[in-house]
């Protein structure tokens, strides 16, 4: 049974984008992906698991988080299959590309945020390095792509802060 990178022939796609390029900018949205998928089931297990005064607030800030980043993570993966590579087959392929970790331990409300915001930090970053290297190479529908992925992010970011702030 042929396997699903050998049923691609990434070199027979004629787009002006080079093979390499293609094939390093795919690379990079694995990545993209991996924090992704890591982070959509952070959020919704705080979703799940939040406790106390912040209960209200944050539940509902994880439920759009979690439901923008699932969205986020087909248009990644469809992205990954027009370069002509193929998708990662399982959560355990994607989790050592994900700088994002998992969580494995019951946290308050606070620790949650402050370890959401951590998340999105990282993540802002990698997405803008990754958009740059995609621009490099004229690859302007990722760029374009990871650009909007860097918006959602910033604004996460200042929305999660926004909850634990000292008024
Ligand atoms: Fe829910």
């Amino acid at each position: 049974m042929a396997t699903a990178a050998k049923r691609i022939a990434p070199a027979t796609l004629d787009t002006g984008l080079e093979k390499r390029d293609r094939s390093a900018v795919s690379k990079d949205l694995v990545e993209v992906l991996a924090d992704t998928y890591t982070l959509l089931l952070k959020s919704h297990v705080y979703h799940w698991n939040v406790v106390g005064p912040l209960f209200v607030p944050l539940h509902e800030l994880t439920e759009a988080h979690y439901k923008d980043l699932f969205d986020a993570a087909d248009v990644i993966a469809e992205r990954i299959r027009s370069l002509g590579h193929p998708a990662p087959l399982s959560f355990r392929q994607l989790l050592p590309n994900s700088a994002v970790e998992e969580e494995t331990a019951d946290r308050s409300a606070e620790q949650m945020v402050a370890r959401l915001v951590a998340d999105h930090e990282k993540m802002v970053k990698r997405l803008r390095e990754a958009a740059l290297a995609a621009d490099e190479v004229d690859d302007l529908v990722t760029t374009d792509l990871l650009t909007t992925r860097l918006a959602f992010h910033e604004k996460a970011i200042w929305m999660l802060r926004a909850i634990i702030e000292k008024a």
